[in-house]
């Protein structure tokens, strides 16, 4: 009975959530601050620099704006940062109430610069820093920022800028402009759309407002620019349009059912980072604000389309060719990074040194992963581990979604379907696996479940406006939300990871934070009332809303640490996210559709992903609602098989869709995806190191290594995995060919090995088995070509480096290797290989001396393309081993084809450092 009240009440849910349109989310219209930003006209910016107020001290420039309509001050500070970074912040001088300042994005405040002023006037100043320059203008206020003497960055060049001060709520009936105003009585700016400036109604819900408008604004252009990206998540192209004629690109971390493609509505995530990228300068903006934001881009001079929106969109043709951008958020205050670049890597390394890198995460979650809505029961979750073996199918993870828990209380385990959670492990981590639970933020209120009472006796949960706990409604009925921004309850949530308090986990059970946004079934827009109360901060819900889900998400990595005293590396997949999540956990894109348009969206929402610092990203395998037909199963898992994080994972509603529900050549075809994955784990083992040392993302759009090929800017469905790797999977239904642009160089196929020579467009067949995969000519790239059942069990196998040589007849890659699972790497137990091939040598060094590791793998098969002519002879020479001969087999090139030369078991330890001499 107690089972089919569950099953009721989820068919009831589901089809709560599944009736969600876009109707319930809001326009631009419909939100008021939206609104009046956008209506802004340019050129008439009422905001001066009072330039006598300007003091100067060793880390920074400090100095006082007036708005000259509403007469209300504001402060202005510029930190010259470290590594060609400006951080600007404008706030309000006296406010009535404190105003927000977002504290759990950024790793730290970023080191000052020195800097001096090399000119000041009564309308201008110039400060230098580095070899970039800020030139804040007075009348209007407008800030300069160049990289030498480019002017690459300007704010405020449009005139948007626009900060509603905190006012107290008028009384009666007066004009809802007007509120009591702080210090001296001066006449408040006055706003043509008064329509919700104090309270706002959409659908059934009321937004209080009880602090009145508070938003903030301005315009941010990125001069000589076509093209700018990033500010994920929405279901749209890499590069970003024009909004001229469409809503602005929303930031507002929302639980969007059946999402629509190519729009700019908001997901399930907000990373207020843009990056432009021009063939000679690449620079990134991180708008440092966690409440509501919209963004409106419009390429100057080009656009020819007539806007029916005043304000931004009007004039500026005469502007020089530039993308100009227009921010805006409900609340907090502005505080801007601009990072100067200005090379793509340049870009991420400071952004990195902003909100941190992803730490490497352990090789297994770069694997593959089996989810679905729901494994039944044990007995269902034994007969799917064995059946990846049965079909000889790689797999390292199984998931298990809400089901498997006590009527959707967290950190339980159903007592009849998964009554030996200890056991059911162990049968997976018997093969090499893992098992995540999912672990949600809504906690059911149930008096008798040890979490809930937990959190309310100590009273650590969200409160309503009103003051009482929160209720809001979702997957386990009402539910009460972890005030996250109260240190206690982060403490004692990442506490109940502690294996005697989530009894049932192991050191092998991992997490999968979902509905994080937070997801409220009942909520305004399917989340949280902006009124509601975090009373840890003290702070409406309103300020910290896109941050909500990062908290979420670092706790459980605090709680993962701890349950095993700092010793084993995370792994936790969110769904909500926001600039600094890449600290602590991967993202996928939720709730995809079994359609080939999903498919396609994949590669630029990865993309834009990656360009902002959240690098261990996927997308569902297969698509979440609805049941994808053979052909669409198997080049999802060709295009999941190269793209960062690979799960497959299904609705609840949804045929099973286990490989082996296919007929025998989709099978086949879905193995060999899985092979190739597993094939090259060392690859992106290596690249994720580099990752957390550098910043630099391992899926990456072709600019980033090729900054002037110009015509990969617009490139939505191709990528590199690191510098050496092309892949354009196929994403068009029934496709048995496929355009791929190859940047300039020699590319190989990476299985017949035709030669392609770029800059240059190709129709390439792709047969329903292929993926169009190209090794870069002058990379080394190590493989594990025995593939076993779990990364876990080919540890110790031997690498095969495959040498694909450039017209120079040189290569070079690295390697890194460690335990893959411990922080000892950090302890200096890892080994970081520079491998290089010139005139005829093939050597591996140390990058890193200091690092040392004892692995059990050695070097099997060297196998070198493009080599001009049979060898005579080939020796290796190491340490331990002294000279030897080696066996080799060369196969010479036929017209398009590459000759290749394989080297037979060169048998080094890949400890020990060698030299391989080609005759
Ligand atoms: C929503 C998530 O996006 C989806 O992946 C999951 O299966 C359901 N919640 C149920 O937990």
């Amino acid at each position: 009975m107690a089972t089919l009240t569950r099953l009721v009440a989820a068919a009831v849910l589901f089809t709560l959530v599944c009736a969600v349109d876009r109707n319930n989310f809001k326009t631009c219209q419909q939100s008021s601050f939206c609104r009046r930003h956008r209506a802004i006209k340019p050129g008439e910016s009422p905001y001066v620099l009072l330039t006598d107020t300007l003091s100067i001290t060793e880390e920074g420039v400090f100095g006082d704006i007036l708005n000259e309509k509403s007469r209300v001050f504001f402060t202005l500070e510029l930190y010259p940062l470290k590594d060609a970074t400006l951080r600007i912040k404008i706030n309000e001088k006296n406010p009535i109430k404190q105003r927000f300042e977002e504290p759990y994005a950024l790793i730290g405040d970023g080191q000052t610069e020195t800097f001096e002023v090399i000119d000041r006037s009564a309308d201008e100043l110039t400060v230098k820093f580095g070899s970039s320059r800020a030139v804040v203008k007075a009348k209007p206020l407008k800030v300069d920022i160049y990289n030498g003497d480019e002017l690459v960055v300007s704010t405020n060049a449009r005139g948007l800028l626009k900060f509603e001060h905190y006012r107290n709520k008028p009384e009666g009936d007066a004009h809802p402009n007007e509120g009591e105003e702080h210090g001296n009585a001066h006449p408040l700016e006055v706003e043509e759309d008064t329509n919700g400036l104090w309270e706002e109604t959409f659908k059934s819900h009321t937004d209080s407002k009880p602090h009145g408008p508070a938003s903030v604004g301005v315009d941010i252009s990125f001069i000589k620019s076509k093209h700018v990206y990033g500010i994920p998540e929405h279901a749209d192209s890499f590069s970003l349009k024009e909004t001229i004629s469409t809503e602005p690109y929303r930031l507002y971390n929302l639980d969007v059912f059946e999402y629509e493609l190519d729009n700019p509505m908001a997901l399930y995530g907000s990373v207020p980072v843009m990056v432009s990228h021009t063939p000679h300068q690449s620079t990134a903006v991180f708008w440092h604000n966690a409440a509501e934001t919209w963004v409106d881009i419009k390429k100057l001079p080009d656009s020819n389309v007539v806007s029916s929106i005043a304000g931004f969109f009007s004039g500026g043709d005469s502007d020089p060719p530039q993308v100009s951008t227009h921010w805006f958020s409900e609340s907090g205050i502005i505080d801007l990074f601009v990072m100067l670049g200005p090379r793509p890597m340049d870009v991420f390394r400071q952004y990195g040194a902003l909100t941190g890198n992803y730490n490497l995460p352990p090789l297994f979650s770069l694997a593959y992963h089996q989810c679905r809505w729901n494994y039944n029961d044990e007995e269902d979750v034994r007969q799917v581990n064995e059946n990846f073996d049965h079909h000889d199918l790689p797999m390292d993870v199984m998931w298990l979604d809400i089901e498997h828990t006590d009527g959707k209380r967290y950190f339980t385990w159903d007592h009849h379907k998964f009554s030996h959670p200890l056991e059911m492990t162990a049968n997976l981590t018997a093969r090499g696996r893992k098992l995540v639970t999912i672990v949600d933020p809504h906690i059911k209120r149930d008096s008798n479940y040890f979490f809930y009472k937990e959190n309310h006796d100590r009273d650590l949960f969200v409160h309503t406006k009103d003051g009482g706990e929160f209720d809001g409604w979702c997957w386990p009925g009402s539910s009460s939300y972890l005030d996250l921004t109260n240190p206690e309850a982060r403490d004692h949530y990442s506490d109940t990871y502690m294996l005697e308090r989530y009894k049932g986990s192991t050191l092998d059970t991992f997490t999968w934070n979902d509905m994080n946004e937070p997801s409220v079934f009942n909520g305004p827009e399917i989340t949280m009332q902006k009124d509601n109360i975090h009373p840890g901060l003290g702070v409406e819900h309103r300020e910290i809303h896109n941050v909500y889900g990062l908290l979420f998400h670092q706790a459980t990595y605090e709680g993962h640490l701890r349950r095993s005293e700092g010793r084993l590396r995370p792994f936790i997949l969110t769904r909500a996210h926001y600039a600094g999540t890449q600290r602590s956990a991967a993202v996928w894109t939720g709730d995809n559709t079994a359609e080939w348009g999903h498919l396609r969206i994949s590669e630029p929402m990865l993309l834009s992903l990656s360009v902002t610092g959240i690098t261990h990203v996927g997308a569902d395998i297969g698509g979440f609602f609805g049941n994808p037909d053979a052909n669409l199963i198997s080049r999802w898992y060709q295009a999941g098989a190269f793209q960062p994080f690979m799960r497959a994972h299904a609705h609840l509603d949804t045929k099973r869709r286990e490989p082996w529900m296919f007929d025998t050549e989709t099978l086949r075809i879905i193995r060999n995806a899985l092979r190739q994955r597993y094939q090259y784990l060392p690859l992106w083992y290596t690249l994720f190191y580099e990752n957390e040392l550098t910043g630099a993302p391992p899926m990456r759009p072709i600019w980033v290594d090729f900054p002037e090929d110009e015509a990969s800017f617009g490139i939505d469905y191709e990528h590199l995995i690191g510098s050496a790797l092309l892949v354009r999977p196929v994403v068009d239904e029934g496709a048995v060919t496929a355009s791929v642009y190859f940047p300039p160089g020699v590319w190989y196929d990476v299985l017949d090995l035709t030669i392609y020579s770029g800059p240059s467009t190709a129709t390439v067949s792709a047969p329903r088995d292929k993926i169009p995969v190209y090794q870069r000519g002058g990379s080394i790239i190590p493989r594990k070509d025995r593939v076993r059942r779990a990364s876990s069990l080919m540890r110790d196998d031997p690498y095969t480096l495959s040498v694909a040589l450039d017209s120079d007849g040189k290569a070079q890659g690295t390697l890194y290797i460690d335990d893959e699972h411990t922080f000892d790497y950090r302890q200096g137990k890892f080994l970081y290989l520079a491998l290089s091939y010139k005139n005829g040598v093939l050597t591996s060094k140390k990058i890193d001396p200091a690092g040392n590791y004892e692995t059990g793998s050695w070097l099997e098969r060297v196998i070198i393309v493009g080599l001009k002519k049979r060898p005579s002879k080939v020796t290796i020479q190491s340490a331990s081993r002294g000279t030897r001969d080696l066996e080799s087999f060369f196969e010479s090139g036929s017209g398009a084809h590459a000759s290749h030369l394989t080297i037979r078991k060169p048998g080094v330890s890949m400890s020990e450092e060698f030299t391989i001499t080609i005759q």
